[in-house]
């Protein structure tokens, strides 16, 4: 057997993936029992600012589901009752009553109430799961057939790739509740998103704008990507896990297909270490920016995709989900205890043609590297 020291020296025998596991959710737990004590009550992490300070939210903005989300997964794997505490406290100072004309319901509850609600069987997470579901309906157009993201209705109607991950709250609330509508709801946006967000070589755009009173295509564009005809690297993890989760929720082949497809595409994107740069084709490749948050949300979904895949796509969505997994695992990713006010992962980007959250941690990023590592430990 190879010694310790020869280990160490030729670096040849690299860590296990559950090593590499029990080594990131201890530091999870350390960082995030830092960053409840960083936070005043209401208060949810966000982001650091440019010049490292910590960034809060109240919990009316998109991404606060994904600390109490990363709380729960964090108690699932170590079992740690200070972190379910922290993890029953940020789920339930949410309230659906004040997310009324948010189309992020998915984010928002189904990370914090959903992940409660499946580790603890707790009746009372139910409600907020049925009232959420509910309202993310009322933004449902039967002429678009699709779901509405953001508000304006002057400035047509929206829809971003980013919201085929609240379907899974729709889905999961048809069945918990026994209502087919929000099936129905949910695979009429998966069909219609499947229809005109995607190009031949299945690269999404980020929005498109239909005409409210037909549901046809104004306009295909950008918000956060580097062109409107660029591949947005969040846009297409939001796909990939998207089509993945759908095809788990229904079982139609269709959309294991475009997941499949997705999948492909984005394994000629990555770099070697498995990062992505926020935009596939931003011209300043190699020197620009990675984005985490993508990373993490892709290596979730090519877990749970290899589930559902055969033979060559299976072991390489596996093996991209795991060079991934170890590159966010390592130094140049994961903060050290104590550092990043008390999140997991740095280097992730928000929005660069806005200048917001540049190079910065964000929960998201956060919670579906968790989420991953959970998934590939449970392959
Ligand atoms: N849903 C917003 C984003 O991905 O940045």
């Amino acid at each position: 057997m190879m010694s310790l020291a020869l280990w160490l020296v030729t670096g040849c025998v690299s860590e296990s993936m559950k090593s590499v596991s029990d080594r990131v959710f201890q530091r999870a737990a350390e960082q995030f029992v830092l960053m409840d004590s960083n936070l005043a009550e209401g208060e949810f992490p966000r982001s650091l600012d440019t010049l490292g300070n910590l960034v809060t939210s109240d919990s009316k903005w998109w991404c606060c589901g994904f600390f109490p989300g990363s709380l729960w997964y964090t108690y699932e794997y170590t079992g740690d009752e200070r972190i379910k505490a922290l993890a029953e406290k940020y789920t339930r100072s949410i309230k659906v009553a004040d997310l009324l004309y948010d189309h992020d319901l998915g984010f928002e509850v189904w990370c914090s109430y959903g992940n409660a609600f499946r580790l603890t069987g707790d009746q009372t997470y139910k409600p907020q799961i049925e009232e959420a579901a509910a309202l993310l309906a009322t933004r449902y157009s039967p002429v678009v057939k699709a779901i509405r993201s953001w508000n304006n209705p002057h400035k047509g109607f929206r829809v971003i790739i980013d919201n085929m991950m609240n379907l899974e709250l729709l889905e999961e609330a048809s069945k918990m509740f026994a209502c087919d509508s929000l099936d129905r709801i949910a695979q009429d946006h998966a069909n219609t998103t499947m229809a005109n967000h995607f190009r031949e070589d299945y690269t999404t755009w980020h929005l498109v704008n239909y005409v409210d009173a037909d549901g046809s295509v104004r306009r295909k564009h950008t918000v956060q990507g580097y062109s409107d005809d660029s591949a947005w690297a969040r846009g297409q993890a939001w796909a990939l896990y998207g089509y993945t989760m759908m095809y788990r929720e229904t079982g139609r082949r269709e959309y294991l297909q475009q997941a499949l497809n997705v999948g492909d595409m984005i394994l000629c994107h990555l770099p070697e270490d498995g990062v992505a740069y926020w935009d596939f084709d931003d011209p300043k490749i190699p020197d620009t920016y990675r984005d985490a948050s993508a990373a993490a949300v892709m290596a979730s979904a090519y877990v749970e995709l290899c589930g559902y895949a055969e033979g060559r796509q299976c072991k390489e969505y596996k093996a991209v989900a795991e060079k991934i997994l170890r590159t966010l695992a390592s130094d140049e990713y994961l903060c050290a205890t104590g550092e990043c006010h008390g999140f997991l992962l740095k280097h992730s980007v928000g929005s660069i043609p806005h200048g917001n959250e540049v190079d910065v941690p964000l929960t998201y990023a956060d919670y579906y590297f968790l989420e991953a590592l959970i998934r590939y430990n449970n392959l």
